[in-house]
């Protein structure tokens, strides 16, 4: 070995002893790469699954050891033990008849699609909205939140949150209501109200959307200013419509809260019913296609991307082009 060689050994290992990282010698590890890649994968959870497994938990596991009878929808992503894409989490989540779910309030941004409901509801701030199959609910970040059921039969839905995004930024704060009083009474009864898309409004929305572009195909957008973090969408696909295949940098998750379809996703079959939920991870080509028709409500991180200036997306033929003549798509 030269003098010189052996001085520059010397030279790396000293400098990481004083955990410098000499950029002349990353050992495989560097910062930036051509395009976006990602460790997480397409994946299906089915409905049918998570209410086995929910009502089986009525059976074994109390509330009083559990706090929520939910379901996290880990993604199968290689050491991956908690979101769902990089930015989100979703699960499924329970509450039979007499339960509460202690009010609460934390930093991560949180909503929730309904599955299941005749009689469940949630306080919102003090604000009681009953929740329908097919609502969307937010509960933006810091804002008090309950959720009770009056009914007879077991609440189902999925719900939403930032919590991967929170965990990378640091700002985590959760707080319960008080010692006192577990459960934050409401002032009002509403179903017009920012916390709440009613179903049958996301209808009358969807009835008279045009198609928003060829990959996003009749496309609502909610306002989720309260929690900008999330984008939520509700999808449309009617009877024969199908979407053109794309990529974009965001990271998508979806609910299916009306009829089946299959959607394409890096090369991936993927038969969805209602109830189902799904992700498509960044920068994986996807398309979606219905036979019979379909409503999916889709949570992504499309609005942060853009709001950073990081977002693209782009068609399989705009793929192949040459990289410093393409002339990105940004959106909107
Ligand atoms: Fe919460």
């Amino acid at each position: 070995m030269s003098t010189a060689t052996t001085e520059l050994a010397t030279l790396n290992t000293t400098a990481r002893g004083d955990h410098f990282t000499p950029g002349w010698d990353r050992q495989g590890n560097p910062p930036m790469w051509s395009e976006p890649k990602t460790s997480f994968v397409p994946y299906l959870w089915k409905s049918a699954d998570a209410y086995r497994y929910l009502n089986e938990s009525r059976e074994v596991v109390p509330l009083e050891l559990t706090e929520r009878r939910n379901l996290i929808l880990t993604n199968p992503a290689p050491g991956n033990i908690y979101p769902s894409v990089r930015t989100l989490v979703m699960a499924y989540q329970m509450v039979v008849p007499g339960d509460i779910a202690r009010t609460h309030r934390h930093a991560p941004h949180a909503g929730r699609v309904i599955l299941e409901s005749e009689g469940a509801f949630t306080v919102v701030n003090g604000v009681r909205i009953d929740m329908k199959p097919g609502d969307i609910l937010l509960t933006p970040g810091m804002h008090w939140h309950g959720h009770g059921h009056e009914g007879t039969e077991p609440a189902i839905w999925v719900d939403f949150l930032d919590i991967p995004l929170v965990q990378l930024l640091e700002p985590m704060y959760f707080e319960p209501y008080d010692d006192e009083t577990e459960f934050q009474m409401w002032e009002t009864i509403t179903r017009d109200s920012p916390f709440v898309f009613p179903i049958e409004k996301t209808h009358g929305r969807l009835a008279s959307a045009e198609i928003e572009s060829p990959f996003h195909g009749r496309r609502i957008k909610f306002d989720t200013d309260l929690m900008p973090t999330i984008g939520l969408y509700a999808v449309q696909l009617r009877p024969g419509e199908s979407t053109e295949k794309f990529r974009t940098t965001s990271n998508h998750q979806f609910v299916v809260i009306e009829g089946s379809g299959v959607a394409e996703i890096d090369g991936q079959e993927i038969p969805f019913e209602r109830g189902d939920a799904f992700v498509a991870p960044a920068w994986k080509f996807r398309s979606l296609r219905s036979d019979d028709g379909a409503i999916l409500v889709n949570i992504s991180d499309e609005p942060l991307q853009q709001y950073c200036k990081y977002f693209r997306e782009e068609s399989a033929a705009e793929a192949h082009e040459d990289t410093r003549n393409k002339a990105y798509r940004v959106g909107a």
